[in-house]
């Protein structure tokens, strides 16, 4: 495993992380006893950093972060989230009282006493122009509820925003081979200003993995089944926002050409940590036989210059038209 700093926290964390949403909720059944498999073997192949937020699976994932984190003398850096608790999105939910309760909800759920990590989850559009929620954030920075904090977002026009906000550490976007425009103008301003880049659904929640056929089913409590057009969240969530079929397409030809010694999956990853904007690639994970393939990823050799242009052709010819200027 190599390890990447974040913003400017000084924390060197693990290139590919492990996102805890899945273990959390929907995506279909999960036991905890192979969440707990899964997490303590990403730990045994290197990985420091975990992603979750309070409401996967409501709080069942923070507490399954919190217990590995104290079964390990070793030190696990934790990200979580706040603000998808409130009922209906609106600015006004961001506020001091709303905030505090959550963020004390996940320091029970997590057992700590101050959270390494706090990223604004999504909020609307309007938040970045809130100056009053990141004196909210400074706040719980000065009180100890927090060491740092940042966003996760939908937008790059989101993150841009963002990162005018000095205390903000690190960015949450999706980026992955069905969404490359973050490394266009915002991977360049994070670098100017030493802000972590989180790639979030970078295996295209389980697309870009090439195990998914046009017939296959998900349990009617997976996104994959429910938000397969945004009925439930914002609908680029959900295999990164292109049409299933036309994903499908898109997979047949990037197997093609995914270097010898490497798995879909891998390659997909690998692609990922080819920007050195990014600070870690953060997959999920259900189980320990994805832990030892996804973070073995680390370790592979660098993707050719031409194989690179190769993957530019497959998204221009079939993802671009249907993502690239919506996020
Ligand atoms: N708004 C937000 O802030 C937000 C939104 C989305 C995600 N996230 C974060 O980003 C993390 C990653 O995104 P994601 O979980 O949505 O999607 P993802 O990492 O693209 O896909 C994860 C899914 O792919 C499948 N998979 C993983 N490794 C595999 C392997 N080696 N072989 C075969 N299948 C494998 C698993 O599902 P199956 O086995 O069921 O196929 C897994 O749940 C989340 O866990 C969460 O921490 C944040």
């Amino acid at each position: 495993m190599q390890y990447r700093e974040l913003g400017r926290t000084g924390w060197k964390v693990s290139e590919v992380s492990f996102g805890a949403w899945a273990i959390g909720g929907a995506w279909g059944q999960v036991d905890d006893g192979e969440s707990m498999a899964a997490l303590r073997r990403a730990v045994e192949l290197g990985v420091n950093f975990i992603d979750t937020a309070d409401v996967y699976g409501d709080g069942r994932s923070e507490r399954l972060v919190g217990q590995i984190c104290k079964e390990n003398k070793d030190r696990i850096y934790v990200a979580t989230k706040a603000g998808r608790r409130l009922k209906i999105q609106t600015p006004k939910g961001y506020n001091r009282k709303k905030l505090t309760e959550f963020v004390e909800q996940s320091l029970e759920n997590l057992g700590v006493e101050t959270i390494d990590l706090l990223q604004l989850h999504c909020p609307p559009m309007q938040v970045y122009y809130m100056p009053e929620v990141f004196g909210i954030l400074d706040d719980f920075v000065k009180e100890g509820k927090l060491r740092y904090y940042g966003v996760s977002v939908e937008k790059v026009e989101e993150a841009l925003k963002a990162i005018e906000f000095p205390n903000v550490q690190s960015v949450q976007i999706i980026f992955n081979m069905f969404r490359h425009r973050p490394a266009e103008l915002l991977f360049e301003q994070a670098k100017k200003r030493k802000v972590g880049i989180l790639a979030r659904v970078p295996l295209a929640s389980g697309m870009l993995t090439g195990k998914l056929k046009a017939d296959s089913t998900f349990a009617s409590d997976d996104h994959r089944d429910f938000n397969r057009h945004g009925e439930a969240f914002d609908r680029g969530e959900t295999f990164s926002g292109v049409d299933y079929d036309i994903g499908l397409k898109a997979v047949e030809e990037l197997k093609a050409i995914c270097p010898d010694g490497m798995s879909m999956v891998q390659f997909a990853l690998r692609w990922i940590l080819m920007f050195d904007a990014v600070t870690c690639a953060i997959p999920g994970a259900k189980r320990p036989s994805q832990a030892d393939e996804n973070f073995a990823a680390s370790d592979m050799p660098a993707i050719s210059e031409e194989t690179m242009a190769k993957i530019g052709s497959i998204y221009d010819k079939y993802i671009r038209e249907l993502v690239h200027h919506y996020w």
